[in-house]
């Protein structure tokens, strides 16, 4: 068995053999920053002060050849060899609540986009499932394998989740989905029972600040945003708010109703749709180009700013190393929740 010492916080915890940092962080109720579990996105990046690690396997793309040099680790891969001390941010959240494994119902599947399916999901009446607005689940599909999906609303009475999915072709969980490929054990529609575990991942609110929201998001990245965004509204949090959603074609932005709604019912919350690709059929009038240089036209100075971002791991990454060294924003208020796809964690 080994220990980890984080600081600044100077807790402890125990790593049993096998066992990677994180887990044994999350067994012990110490909750560090992370996202995809799975070494392909990044989130949980941290420093190795002291001691030897086995980094694990791991996509550079989320762990540099520099940055391992420089002494950074992933701790959803890497296991202690020996004791530890490391660097990282306690996630302070109150009500973070522990991961379970639980049914629910397929309660309807609305294709809200030519590659985008809204499902929603009934879950136990009789057992209460707590999340915090913008976390994730892993659908548990019946070859062992998991698909993970961001809930896109915060927590409602009814007991409800809804995942906002892309098709991605030949995968078999979105091939059933959406209808193609070949039928298979995965086939998912309405009424089916299926089994999830969550709630997961460190993407909400953090709600011991005053700062001004830049909200980005590009594709189904939307989703948690939305789930934050609701929760804010409930919780009638009035920080300035702008959401910069960004899509190839406008039709990629796929509930662009409902965030002008927010625009015209909010007057704290602005609305930037921002299209990449528009083809002369889509007759868009509206901002263009890269999503998060949208944000850096209009924000010459993220300082004073917190940003939420969520989407491809690509426009995450640009966002962060552009708004840090152009905009001047802390790497500490950059919260983010990286995709990635069943073909990144195989590449893993
Ligand atoms: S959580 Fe470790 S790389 Fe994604």
């Amino acid at each position: 068995m080994s220990t980890v010492t984080l600081v600044p916080a100077g807790k402890t915890f125990d790593v049993n053999p096998g066992e990677t940092i994180l887990e044994a962080a999350l067994r012990g109720g110490i909750v560090l920053p992370y996202g995809c579990k799975d070494g392909a996105c990044g989130s949980c990046k941290a420093h190795l002060q002291a001691g030897e690690v086995e980094y694990g396997t791991y996509q550079k793309k989320a762990l540099s050849d520099e940055e391992r040099a420089a002494g950074q680790i992933l701790i959803c891969q890497a296991q202690p060899l020996g004791d530890v001390t490391v660097s990282a941010r306690i996630v302070a959240a109150e009500g973070m609540v522990p991961i379970r494994k639980l049914p629910c119902r397929v309660a309807s599947i609305e294709i809200a986009a030519p590659d985008v399916a809204v499902v929603r999901l009934q879950l136990p009446s009789a057992d209460r499932f707590e999340f915090l607005a913008g976390q994730y689940i892993d659908i548990l599909l019946k070859d062992g394998k998991r698909r993970s999906y961001s809930m896109a609303n915060a927590p409602r009475d009814d007991q409800q989740v809804e995942l906002h999915i892309r098709h991605t072709p030949g995968g078999a969980f979105t091939d059933a989905l959406f209808g193609t490929g070949t039928p298979s054990i995965n086939a998912v529609k309405v009424k089916d029972i299926l089994r999830f575990e969550g709630p997961q991942g460190t993407f909400f609110l953090r709600e011991d600040s005053a700062r001004p929201i830049v909200f980005l998001a590009s594709g189904t990245g939307f989703a948690p945003i939305k789930a934050v965004i609701e929760h804010c509204r409930t919780k009638h949090v009035v920080r300035p708010m702008t959401l910069y959603w960004g899509g190839r074609r406008p039709r990629d932005l796929y509930m662009m109703d409902l965030a002008e709604q927010w625009a015209r019912e909010m007057p704290h919350f602005k609305f930037v749709p921002v299209v990449s690709d528009a083809l002369p059929e889509d007759q868009w009038g509206g901002r263009t180009g890269f999503v998060h240089k949208a944000v850096l036209e209009d924000f010459p100075s993220l300082a004073d700013h917190s940003v939420y971002a969520c989407g491809a791991p690509i426009v995450v990454q640009s966002a962060l190393q552009e708004f840090t060294a152009v905009a001047g924003l802390p790497e500490g208020e950059f919260f983010a929740d990286a995709f990635t796809t069943a073909a990144d964690k195989a590449k893993a």
